[in-house]
């Protein structure tokens, strides 16, 4: 097995707000392994963006790390003091975000941004500097680099931004990279381009991507594992080919079932109906009962813990040894106490009303 570089395990976070502590993101456990991108994906508000900001470190008030641990290489990060984590962030972790102008400063030449990295986060200054940051563009295939390397934010198109952006992210030759959305602000085309690149890119220096998106698209092209992730929460995880070619987990199957292929069978391409419940009214047991359609009586009292089920892991009682043994399985449960894992006839409609500007999965 290559070298885990990134380790969650556990992980919560906790939005401590007027109306009470919101959880964003619920026990969430995966590794990241060299050279290897984790997609990792889910429905706005999932809690993806929430996990990328944990790793590194940039969970401001009123949220806060509530539980479990990150090791970056073994090491604990989540417990490093702001400063010793800002030398973290930059050298050991380089960050992408869906806005360019995020990581660019307007101000400033492109140039003597990556140059300003290479002095704050390696050996490198003065000419070999600049000489490494002409390199690294023109590696993220910026044409013309020994040119392009005094121009400004403003002066590159949105592509070639985002393709400074990962000059800048690899500068310091991070063991990670965090990628959240990198391509949701591009034409398709150019988001191609940008995807292939960061796959390149990872592959020749060994460099472990998170890559968050809303895109099973993105995450089909890029990513050799993913992480389906349902109200804070991971539902599966597993190679991608595995969970695409043959998802495990309900919502898998219909988050799956959104990605058009050309040999899709009609029933497929169903979507899921309703949406992910809000944070203040995560149901009891799988946050995901209201909308599922294999439902079944202990779905409502009980969480389900993630399970391996052949390459995958998956959070789904259906795939619980347990599953087969006659419910309730714990004191106070009601009802269901015929052993079976039949479907439930008709579930209930989601209880949970739409959020505004929310739905499904968005390609
Ligand atoms: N500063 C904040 N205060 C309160 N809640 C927040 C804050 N930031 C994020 N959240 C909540 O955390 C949840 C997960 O958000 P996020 O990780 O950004 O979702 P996404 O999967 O779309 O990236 C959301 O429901 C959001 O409302
Ligand atoms: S645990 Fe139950 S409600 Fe949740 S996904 Fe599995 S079958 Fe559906
Ligand atoms: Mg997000």
């Amino acid at each position: 097995m290559t070298e885990t570089i990134l380790s969650v395990r556990d992980l919560s976070v906790t939005f401590d707000t007027r109306r009470g502590p919101l959880t964003a993101i619920d026990r969430v456990s995966f590794d990241i392994h060299r050279g290897e991108i984790l997609g990792v994906v889910g429905e706005s508000g999932a809690g993806k963006s929430v996990t990328g900001s944990a790793v590194i470190g940039l969970i401001d008030r009123p949220g806060r790390i509530a539980g479990g641990e990150i090791l970056l290489r073994g090491e604990r990060i989540d417990t490093l003091s702001p400063e010793a984590m800002r030398r973290v962030r930059g050298r050991r972790i380089g960050m992408i975000f869906q806005d360019p102008l995020t990581s660019l400063d307007p101000l400033f030449r492109v140039g003597d941004q990556i140059v300003e990295t290479l002095r704050t986060h390696t050996d490198l200054s003065g000419r070999a500097a600049r000489t490494r940051a002409i390199d690294l563009l023109a590696e993220v295939g910026i044409p013309a680099p020994e040119r392009r390397i005094d121009g400004y934010p403003h002066e590159f198109s949105g592509g070639m931004r985002q393709r400074v952006v990962i000059a800048l992210a690899l500068a310091a030759e991070p063991e990670l990279i965090i990628a959240d959305e990198p391509t949701t602000a591009l034409d398709v085309s150019v988001q191609a381009q940008i995807i292939t690149l960061l796959k390149r890119l990872c592959r020749e220096h060994g460099t472990a991507v998170m890559l968050v998106t809303h895109d099973m698209g993105v995450i089909a092209e890029a990513a050799d594992r993913v992480a389906v992730m349902y109200a804070g929460r991971v539902a599966e995880i597993g190679p991608v080919a595995a969970v695409i070619a043959k998802p495990h987990h309900p919502y898998a199957v219909g988050l799956m079932g959104a990605i058009p292929t050309l040999s899709q069978e009609a029933d497929r391409l169903s979507q899921i109906p309703g949406s992910m419940p809000r944070l203040t009214a995560i149901p009891k047991g799988c946050a995901f009962n209201p909308r599922c359609p294999k439902v079944f009586a202990r779905c409502r009292v009980e969480r389900p813990e993630p399970q391996a089920v052949e390459a995958s892991r998956v959070a789904c009682h259906l795939y619980d040894a347990a599953a087969a043994l006659p419910f309730p399985l714990r004191g106070g449960a009601k009802g269901g106490a015929d052993g079976t894992i039949t479907p439930d006839p008709a579930p209930p409609p989601p209880s949970i009303p739409p959020r505004k500007g929310e739905g499904r999965i968005a390609r």
